[in-house]
């Protein structure tokens, strides 16, 4: 870009548009470093300092609706009390213990998370990224103690997302994210969305696993038929592979049961999580099967800090309140009033907003100007969103929203398309008249 021209600049994340307040660049020898932080996202002007629930508040002081959650990570809101009071609780106590000694908060923890789900094992490490590789490395020596080492490769699909490390970005495929960083790592081959024959065909002596998100978030969430993912589990059977899903931004919740598998009917061998499962404490778990894990003997995997006490007491917490009577039909009330609303809004402005699309509280809204126009104006009405791949604008609000709340954020959502229903009338007069 010439110098002393404005960037408007795309961030890091597949379909993780963030437009950036325009940064003025100017010729390379007057360029000052302004943030030592690296320089790898776009960073919008704008700092926040305290949380309540659904409200962030600013540095100079304006509130703002939280309709993105740091990305599904705040389920609970913002210094949700149960949280703030497990953490105080637990920092007075102790931080972190090697994983070389017994971590009752941890057995707790993976207890819970395998009672309430298909799993018999949890490992915990810090990211979805690192629950993602422990899934992969889990697919793979499953098949070499099934005397099949050769079983390496992993079915993956286009527009998915597995995490920044080399190979959940292999996994996933993305040429532009994977450019400029050396050779690919191997072992990963990928299907169209939605193609069962290509997977079938794809299938072969050195097929380990098949690995899909069953709701994909940073793709553009973008809903998988429940039929496709019943016929992924038949191969799996068939075959003799692990069916491995990425739960980590679609489980803990987001989607109205505590992991969206449980909504579609359709169990895994293998599940990653992360993002909420610590309401916002960095923590990552990989779920197996007794069976899937009977390669994970002492020394084929570890972590230094995953499953510390900090972020076990995290994970408790979480689950204390999720697990509590009551909160997913809470949860699926306000998602269902939510989808409703935002129904009416996509009818009342159908030049900007193409469909609506997802489940529970991750939700997108398809644009048909550039969502990050969207993301813009909604930040312009003190509401902040997120935009995702295929051109969507993604609204993951705290789990625990109100009614009020919800109502709030559609009064938002409406100004903002009402200003950008103005611009787009105007475009096309001028475009009409010129
Ligand atoms: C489905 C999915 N998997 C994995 C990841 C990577 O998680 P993390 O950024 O915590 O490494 C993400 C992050 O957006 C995700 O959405």
């Amino acid at each position: 870009m010439p110098p002393g021209e404005a960037a408007h600049f795309v961030s890091a994340a597949p379909g993780f548009v963030v437009s950036a307040a325009p940064i003025l660049l100017r010729s390379e020898s007057e360029l000052t470093v302004t943030s030592h932080l690296m320089p790898t996202f776009a960073r919008v002007d704008l700092a926040f300092e305290r949380g309540e629930g659904v409200w962030l508040i600013a540095t100079n002081g304006e509130r703002y609706l939280d309709f993105c959650s740091g990305v599904a990570v705040n389920a609970l809101g913002h210094s949700h009390p149960r949280l703030v009071a497990a953490l105080e609780e637990q920092a007075r106590k102790v931080w972190h213990v090697s994983n070389l000694y017994e971590i009752p908060e941890g057995e707790r923890a993976a207890k819970r998370l395998c009672e309430a789900s298909f799993a018999d094992y949890a490992f915990f490490c810090n990211s979805g990224a690192e629950a993602m590789e422990c899934a992969i490395k889990v697919a793979r020596k499953f098949q070499a103690a099934s005397g099949a080492p050769e079983r390496y490769r992993i079915i993956t699909f286009e527009g998915s997302f597995h995490g920044r490390t080399l190979a959940t970005l292999a996994a996933a495929g993305q040429k532009k994210y994977l450019d400029g960083f050396g050779p690919e790592v191997d072992g990963f081959d990928h299907m169209p969305f939605g193609d069962l024959e290509a997977v079938k065909r794809a299938i072969g002596p050195q097929t380990a696993a098949i690995l899909i998100e069953p709701l994909m978030g940073e793709g553009g969430v973008r809903v998988v038929e429940p039929s496709f993912l019943r016929a992924l589990r038949t191969l799996c059977d068939q075959h003799g592979l692990m069916l491995i899903f990425d739960e980590v931004q679609s489980g803990m919740g987001r989607t109205g049961e505590l992991f969206a598998y449980q909504r579609i009917g359709v169990t895994p061998d293998i599940m990653a999580l992360a993002k909420a499962l610590g309401a916002g404490f960095p923590v990552g778990a990989c779920l197996t099967t007794r069976e899937a894990a009977k390669g994970m003997t002492p020394g084929t995997h570890g972590s230094t800090f995953g499953g510390n006490l900090l972020a076990m007491s995290a994970v408790n917490a979480t689950l204390d309140v999720m697990l509590a009577p009551g909160f997913f039909d809470h949860v699926k009330h306000t998602a269902l009033l939510f989808k409703q609303r935002l129904a009416e809004i996509k009818d009342r402005y159908p030049a900007l907003i193409a469909e609506v699309r997802g489940e529970g509280f991750l939700v997108g809204l398809r644009a048909l100007i550039p969502a990050g126009e969207m993301v813009d104006a909604l930040r312009a009405e003190k509401m902040i969103t997120v935009s995702a791949g295929d051109n969507v604008v993604r609204l993951l609000p705290p789990l625990i929203i109100s009614e009020q709340e919800i109502a709030e954020g559609i009064t938002r959502l409406d100004r903002a398309c009402a200003q950008l229903n103005q611009a787009y009338v105007r475009r096309q007069k001028q475009g009409a008249a010129g």
